[in-house]
């Protein structure tokens, strides 16, 4: 360990209550990213026209692989940014990967409110998933580093040149 910036950003328990709760829903990932998106849709129906693969497509919502695999990026990378910001002290994404996320997101209209909403759904959905494993420390840490994997992402949303 002794990164001393790492560590006050985020603790090795921060980051065991991410990992553990994680590998709970792990199993069921494709369940429970659906239920995570169907959260988002629900505060936010409008959201479902940013996914080409949803407006373009015949297939119903619950059995979407893209819809699902979406989800799942989003539970992976927000565990993955836990892991970094306990070792580092920083999100890390390959430089070339967060630029291709940063104008995904720019280019398909992602804007601040649709981040808030889906991190609102994502600790909806790790509550229920977590059930009396959950804690306000644990939503904490989920919220820590999903914040911060929206921060590294922002400065990347920019038309790709
Ligand atoms: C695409 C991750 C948040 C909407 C993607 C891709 C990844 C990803 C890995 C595929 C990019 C590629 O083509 O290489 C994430 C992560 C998020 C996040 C880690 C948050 C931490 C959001 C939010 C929305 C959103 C909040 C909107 C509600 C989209 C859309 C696409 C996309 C519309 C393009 C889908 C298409 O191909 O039609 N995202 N995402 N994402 N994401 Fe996200």
């Amino acid at each position: 360990c002794g990164n001393i910036e790492g560590a006050s950003l985020f603790t090795e328990e921060e980051e065991a209550l991410v990992v553990k709760s994680w590998s709970l829903m792990k199993k069921n990932a494709g369940e429970w990213g659906l239920k995570f998106f169907l959260k988002i849709f629900e505060i936010a129906p409008s959201a479902q026209k940013l996914f080409s693969f949803l407006r373009d497509s015949n297939v119903p919502l619950e059995q979407n692989p893209k819809l699902k695999s979406h989800a799942k990026s989003v539970f992976v990378m927000t565990c993955e940014a836990a892991v970094q910001l306990r070792k580092a002290g920083r999100v890390v994404i390959r430089d070339s990967s967060l630029k291709k996320l940063g104008s995904v997101h720019f280019k398909y209209g992602v804007v601040d409110e649709h981040f808030e909403v889906t991190k609102y759904a994502l600790l909806e959905t790790i509550k229920e998933a977590a059930g009396e494993m959950w804690s306000t420390e644990m939503k904490k840490a989920w919220s820590v580093a999903f914040d911060h994997l929206v921060a590294a992402i922002k400065t990347e949303m920019k038309p790709s040149s």
